[in-house]
């Protein structure tokens, strides 16, 4: 399973502040500044899912998701903008909803995390969960209700943009969003293609983080097939010489016989 280093998980953090000090100003940034230093511990090594088959489920993976989401948004406004759609917000809109959409997944302000780590090893055996929701949490809110009581909070605003993108992230796939994106009523459709952006680039996000995960597992899979062929195959090689020595001198020698049997169930008819 994919896993980042302790440098992997540093380098995002000081790269996802870089940002948030090179993209806001003025009041905005003083507020974020004081909500990341206050998270920081938490938002360090949160995930970004509880399942290793969804996406980025173990530590730091919600600041990598993060950064990904930022990034591919600001591919995707060049794709959509080449194409000639109408592109009226700013950077800084965009960069804000895509850096807060998931903030819902740190927990709550009393210190309770969102995830935690599954104790459940049958659980985590067979269900892949890596990581559970926690009960603790103050009260029930989905993550991006979350994200928004986080931020108004510390004090802070977002532009109509912003909150659009924000809340809308996750498409489709959040029954609440319907009455934004599925509006028959030509005066009621969305006004900015920020949601659709941070959509896409949500979803881009996740599925590319599941796919370097299935690699790396696809990998590590072959590898522990590799070596559990070499030990069978070294141990087939010994019971073979086991019995030309016992053919040699009639003994009754099975020793190795016995041994990868028990190991690793009949070795050779
Ligand atoms: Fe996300």
């Amino acid at each position: 399973m994919k896993q980042l280093t302790e440098k992997q998980i540093t380098d995002n953090w000081n790269e996802l502040r870089t940002i948030i000090n090179n993209t806001f100003s003025g009041e905005r940034l003083e507020r974020l500044n004081k909500m990341y230093d206050d998270l920081e511990d938490r938002m360090v090594v949160a995930p970004a899912s509880a399942k290793k088959a969804f996406h980025n489920a173990m530590v730091g993976g919600y600041v990598e998701h993060i950064l990904h989401v930022i990034k591919m948004s600001l591919q995707l406004k060049k794709v959509w903008e080449s194409n000639e759609a109408m592109i009226n917000f700013t950077d800084e809109e965009l960069i804000f909803a895509a850096m807060h959409h998931d903030l819902g997944k740190i927990g709550d302000l009393e210190g309770n995390d969102y995830y935690i780590i599954q104790e459940n090893d049958w659980r985590v055996k067979n269900m892949g969960e890596i990581y559970t929701h926690n009960e603790d949490l103050s009260s029930y809110m989905n993550v991006t209700d979350r994200a928004m009581f986080i931020l108004q909070h510390y004090g802070i605003t977002m532009s109509e943009f912003e909150y659009l993108g924000l809340k809308l992230a996750d498409g489709l796939y959040e029954d609440a969003n319907e009455k934004y994106l599925k509006g028959y009523n030509p005066a009621w459709r969305l006004k900015s293609n920020i949601a659709y952006i941070v959509h896409q680039a949500d979803m881009m996000a996740t599925h590319t983080e599941y796919d370097v995960w299935h690699r790396d597992d696809k990998k590590e899979s072959e590898k522990v097939a590799m070596s559990v062929n070499k030990i069978k195959s070294a141990v087939d090689t010994q019971i073979d010489k086991n019995n030309e020595v016992k053919e040699k001198f009639n003994t009754k020698t099975t020793d190795a016989k016995d041994i990868f049997n028990e190991l690793f169930g009949e070795a050779k008819k």
